[in-house]
């Protein structure tokens, strides 16, 4: 993949499902890549597993729903990488339920994790990449902010105004050679997906018309190519990859 060799890549969420594969395809490619992490102890094993497998990833631990974590975050990693040029905005967790059942907890904690940290993150880098000349932000949002989920009023509201702020920002930044996306991935094979009860999930996966579940490093693979120089025409878009489950 041209271009991304020594660029500074940080992936928030890097250490879950999907985020795991991007940071290993983007280490593949010759990025420094720096995941978020929470839990400080949790988050070494799994360094030290991708370590095995090849790839040297940094961690930095940062709550992306507080901006106070974010900036103290940005501080740190501008001043040791001098800046970031790839940012994938990847965390994400779901606290699914009827929305007549739906706590306010439910709503606010999947709207602050979700959306919120995409401002709270993207705000400590964009100067850097503007100024530089050169930077890509790509944001992983979900099919089911495009089309809606029973049990998601919370989840697909974040994920679809993940997409309103690509939209945004991309045309804030494209004069300045900085590319803003977002990959809108179906039900993929991760711990997520397989915390949803078996009854529910097969119900689902009868309606993707591949006819089984995405892999995680299929979606990385998209992550990479709109990293790369090639992918420069590309801004605004949201790229969905659900096996045909949504179309359109
Ligand atoms: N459409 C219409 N009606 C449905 C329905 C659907 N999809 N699913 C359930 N119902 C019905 C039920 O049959 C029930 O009907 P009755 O009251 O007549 O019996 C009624 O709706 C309400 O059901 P409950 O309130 O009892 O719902 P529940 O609490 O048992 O379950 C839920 C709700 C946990 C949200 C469950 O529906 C569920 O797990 N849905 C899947 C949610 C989902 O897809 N999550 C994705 C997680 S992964 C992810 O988010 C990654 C990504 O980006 C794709």
């Amino acid at each position: 993949m041209s271009g991304m060799n020594g660029k500074v890549a940080l992936v928030t969420g890097g250490t879950g499902g999907i985020g795991s594969a991007i940071c290993a395809r983007l280490a593949q490619a010759g990025c420094k890549v720096i995941s978020t992490c929470i839990d400080e102890t949790l988050a070494a094993e799994w360094q030290r597993s991708m370590a095995a497998a090849g790839h040297d990833v940094a961690l930095v631990r940062c709550d992306v729903s507080s901006f106070d974590d974010c900036k103290a975050m940005g501080e740190r990693i501008n001043g040791e990488f001098g800046g970031v040029d790839i940012l994938v905005n990847n965390a994400g967790i779901t606290r699914d339920g009827t929305f007549r059942k739906m706590t306010p907890e439910q709503w606010t904690r999947v709207i602050d994790v979700n959306l919120i940290s995409v401002f709270n993150v993207t705000r400590q880098f964009i100067d850097g990449m503007m100024n530089k000349g050169w930077g890509r932000v790509i944001n992983i949002s979900s099919i089911n902010g495009q089309k809606g989920q029973f049990g998601q009023t919370n989840y697909a509201a974040a994920k679809a105004g993940m997409h309103g702020f690509t939209m945004s920002l991309a045309q804030e930044t494209a004069r300045k050679g900085v590319t803003v996306n977002s990959i809108s991935p179906g039900y993929i094979g991760t711990d997520m997906v397989m915390a949803i009860a078996e009854e529910v999930r097969n119900q689902i996966i009868a309606q993707i018309p591949v006819g089984r579940l995405g892999r995680p490093e299929e979606i990385a693979a998209l992550v990479a190519f709109l990293a790369g120089d090639d992918a420069a025409f590309i801004t605004g878009a949201n790229i969905a990859a659900n096996g045909g489950q949504h179309m359109g």
